[in-house]
């Protein structure tokens, strides 16, 4: 009997702790997406899996556990994307917008490259059998072609908040009448303006995202001619075959609504549950700040702060180098700094998450991109936030709403203004006590980020796919979503009655009229 028990019990823990071969295809250009992908990766590999990558970007954090295949863009390409990266960050109005769609076309054709390329060709038709995609998302619609040629379910790794090009992919409500449109609040209720607003912005990025639909479904189309692969269903039915959403928001951001059972909240999962140690100089740095303090300045990882204007980089070395606080500041060229300072220190690649985790960095002075956001929220520092493009002054302006930090334009900021924001961040308690008040809240989750993550991945390939938990909405259109159809049913039912009525009275009426016009007669 015990035999039996063992048995059984050793079969359960076999097929529950199997490893599953896992593709990961994160092709976008912005390293802040792959750290959050990564994370991904990082949790899966430690519960067994196999994990194969693919991306455009060479990898910070090394991992031998991971199978890599790093296919960069050719050169021009590459010097495309980092000129309009630095024209963007020194561009204003207009010319921002058309900067802005240079560089997504770029990296859509990157992104679409490299699904003919030999090395992404020979991961899918090679020896090893997948059992799942994970598809970094940003405008790369056409890599579902990709999952179907191997025939596994594809789960979506999308790295902000609920968007609705990203709720569509599996029927979560968008809910305009009370969730607000990031861009434009993230305070709820909405009252009659702001649900105006959200109206209005989201009915626009409906259309955008109609036309981004339409775009990637012909690159879909080529591809499928190109490489002559005609049993390829169409691109909408790949689509509407998504298992599951993981997105990195969390409802304790502040938005409530309702999610459905495929779309999963990880919010936060790029923060490591433990600190690596920091390299002994920047530790002993940080360690003798105990008495001032410590700043972080850092403009992400796409923004490179030795590109910009000289004169803007002159207001924040004037600035910083006057504090009282010692800075910590992320600067690219180490062989030409802004100037010598003994209170900062300089570094080209800094691990953003330990240096938040330190006790003694009282301020953070951010680019506003939503990973660097989250992890000062994780950690409860207070924030500078100097936005560039994109969605940081999106991000900038809901964090300066919840009452964590300020914003400035650094592009017109005066010395004054960058000093008197820091002093007022840094001796005003009401920012950080309100940060550390929601860094409280966010940690308390039943599950961990990361173990959510991955129950969620593993549940979808122990049922195939887990097409059950689909929302209806998936297949409908915007139609019966609204109950349109069953409203303007309703109008004809209403109209055709009122109709008859209205025919019966005038013919009772008429007789009437024809009795009495007899009488008189
Ligand atoms: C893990 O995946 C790689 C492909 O990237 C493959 O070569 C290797 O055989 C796989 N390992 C196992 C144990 O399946
Ligand atoms: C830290 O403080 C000690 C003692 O004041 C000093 O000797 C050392 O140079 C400081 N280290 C750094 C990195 O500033
Ligand atoms: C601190 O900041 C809050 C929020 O901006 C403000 O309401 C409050 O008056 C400030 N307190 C002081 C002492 O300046
Ligand atoms: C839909 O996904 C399932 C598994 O997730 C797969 O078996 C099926 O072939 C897919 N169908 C289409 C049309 O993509």
């Amino acid at each position: 009997m015990k035999a039996i028990l063992f048995v059984f019990l050793l079969t359960n823990f076999v097929l529950s702790s199997y490893g599953a071969n896992i593709l990961g295809i994160f092709t976008s250009y912005s390293p802040s997406h792959n750290i959050i992908h990564m994370s991904e990766v990082d949790a899966l590999i430690q519960k067994g899996h196999n994990v194969t990558v693919i991306t455009a970007l060479p990898l910070k954090q090394k991992n031998p556990k991971y199978h890599h295949v790093y296919i960069p863009p050719a050169p021009q390409v590459q010097k495309l994307l980092e000129d309009t990266m630095e024209q963007i960050s020194n561009a204003k109005g207009l010319e921002n917008m058309k900067i802005m769609v240079i560089m997504m076309k770029a990296m859509i054709n990157l992104q679409y490259d490299i699904m003919f390329t030999d090395q992404f060709q020979n991961v899918i038709h090679g020896d090893t059998k997948y059992d799942l995609v994970l598809l970094g998302y940003v405008m790369n619609d056409f890599y579902l072609a990709a999952a179907y040629q191997m025939k596994v379910p594809v789960v979506v790794s999308w790295v902000n908040f609920p968007m609705s090009a990203v709720n569509t992919l599996v029927g979560n409500p968008n809910a305009i009448s009370y969730v607000p449109h990031p861009m434009i609040s993230n305070v709820q209720p909405m009252g009659f303006i702001n649900r105006f607003k959200t109206f209005i912005l989201s009915t626009f990025m409906y259309g955008v995202e109609k036309f981004m639909h339409y775009k990637l479904e012909q690159y879909y189309e080529e591809y499928k001619d190109i490489m002559k692969l005609s049993e390829l269903p169409e691109y909408q039915e790949l689509q509407r075959n998504i298992s599951l959403v993981i997105g990195n928001s969390h409802f304790s951001d502040g938005v409530i609504r309702a999610n459905v059972p495929a779309y999963v909240e990880v919010g936060g999962i790029q923060v490591k549950p433990e600190q690596n140690p920091l390299d002994n100089d920047l530790k002993e740095f940080l360690d003798n700040s105990s008495a001032q303090g410590a700043i972080f300045f850092s403009m992400g990882s796409n923004i490179k702060v030795s590109s910009l204007d000289p004169k803007v980089v002159e207001v924040f070395y004037n600035v910083l180098s006057k504090v009282n606080q010692n800075v910590v500041w992320k600067w690219e060229d180490p062989s030409n700094v802004p100037g010598n300072s003994k209170n900062i220190f300089y570094r080209n690649w800094l691990p953003q998450d330990d240096i938040l985790a330190h006790k003694n960095v009282k301020l953070f002075v951010t680019h506003g991109g939503k990973g660097s956001i989250v992890e000062s929220q994780y950690h409860g520092v207070p924030m500078i936030g100097l936005p560039v493009f994109g969605d940081q002054p999106g991000n900038a302006k809901l964090m300066v709403d919840d009452g964590y930090g300020l914003l400035l334009d650094y592009q017109t900021m005066s010395e004054e203004d960058f000093r008197n924001s820091i002093e007022e961040v840094l001796s005003n308690r009401t920012y950080t006590d309100n940060i550390q008040r929601f860094s409280k809240v966010y940690r308390d989750r039943p599950m961990s980020a990361r173990d959510t993550a991955v129950y969620w991945i593993e549940y979808v390939m122990r049922h195939h796919g887990a097409l059950h938990m689909q929302s209806p909405l998936v297949h409908s259109n915007i139609f019966v979503q609204y109950s349109l159809d069953v409203v303007g049913f309703l109008f004809l039912v209403i109209f055709i009655f009122v109709k008859i009525v209205k025919l019966c009275f005038s013919c009772a009426f008429k007789k009437r009229v024809c009795k009495t016009k007899v009488k008189k007669n």
